[in-house]
């Protein structure tokens, strides 16, 4: 797929995730609208890869409705939708009520009301592309991540939904489910020493996997590739799988009990 003068729109690209993969699509000669809730981190990724900041919340009602209308201003048309800004907010059961409905106003609600706008001109057209920023965590589960895990797959099944009900009408969606990525959202310690800081990628290969899976239209984009192998895994023996998963919660356990500060 060429992205050559086309309109794409990348939410929460301030930083990390989003960054990379505004700053590879404007290389590959995409006009890209740099959307953020930190307005000055918008404004310098705009500037650093010649695109259009639009500051704001993603997720909100009126926020998706205005970046979306301010895209279409910008752009003329928005070709690819990448809703990527995510937030990972609470470890354990007692994440508050305001987190649990935070995760899922920016880890779901934010997509439903891009693509509510989205999609029909899309239809129209007969053509148009959304890319979630799900995770792994979409597809397996986040010990230390109750609100993430659940809202991730929330993700990963509006993705499904849209791709199965819009598919043979030109709409292309693809769901990008990376474990460890080394932004501010990574955390140090615990579970993220047990698990994956050696793997932890950078931004900039889970942007290079993206833009190859621009290419097939596959729809999960694993810069992981063994997540794929887990995910089978979990769904073929989820008993055997849960066990594994709490096998490295005890583990976890036994290290609180050995640091009870965390690595602090
Ligand atoms: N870092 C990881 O290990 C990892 C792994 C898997 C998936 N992800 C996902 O990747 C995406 C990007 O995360 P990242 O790691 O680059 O983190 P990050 O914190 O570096 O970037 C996220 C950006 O989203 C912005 N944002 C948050 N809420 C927003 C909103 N309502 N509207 C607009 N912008 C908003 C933040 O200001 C921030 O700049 C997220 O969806 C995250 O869940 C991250």
């Amino acid at each position: 797929m060429s992205l050559a003068g086309k309109g794409v729109v990348v939410t929460g690209a301030g930083n990390g995730v989003g960054k990379a993969i505004a700053t590879h699509l404007a290389a590959g000669g995409a006009r890209v609208v740099v959307n953020d809730l930190d307005a000055d981190a918008a404004g310098a990724v705009a500037e650093q890869i010649g695109g259009h900041a639009v500051p704001g919340d993603a997720a909100s009602a009126p926020g998706a409705e205005a970046l979306v209308r301010r895209s279409w201003e910008l752009l003329g048309d928005v070709e690819v939708w990448f809703g990527n800004a995510g937030v990972e907010r609470g470890r354990t059961l007692a994440t508050s009520e305001e987190d649990w409905a935070l995760s899922h106003e920016v880890n779901v609600m934010a997509h439903v009301r891009a693509a509510r706008l989205l999609v029909p001109r899309w239809l129209e057209r007969g053509s148009g592309r959304y890319v979630v920023t799900a995770s792994a965590a979409g597809l397996l589960t986040l010990l230390e991540g109750p609100s993430y895990s659940v809202t991730k797959h929330g993700a990963v099944a509006f993705a499904e939904w849209l791709s199965a009900t819009y598919r043979h009408r030109g709409i292309v969606v693809q769901a990008l489910c990376p474990q460890g990525v080394r932004t501010q959202m990574l955390p140090t310690g615990g579970l993220q020493d047990l698990l994956s800081h050696d793997s932890a990628l950078t931004p900039e290969e889970v942007a290079d996997t993206v833009w190859e899976a621009l290419a097939d239209d596959r729809f999960f984009i694993l810069p992981h590739p063994e997540v794929g192998g887990y995910y089978a895994a979990r769904a073929t023996d989820t008993d055997r799988w849960l066990a594994g998963m709490n096998k490295l919660q005890r583990k976890l356990d036994d290290l609180a009990v050995a640091d009870p500060t965390g690595g602090q």
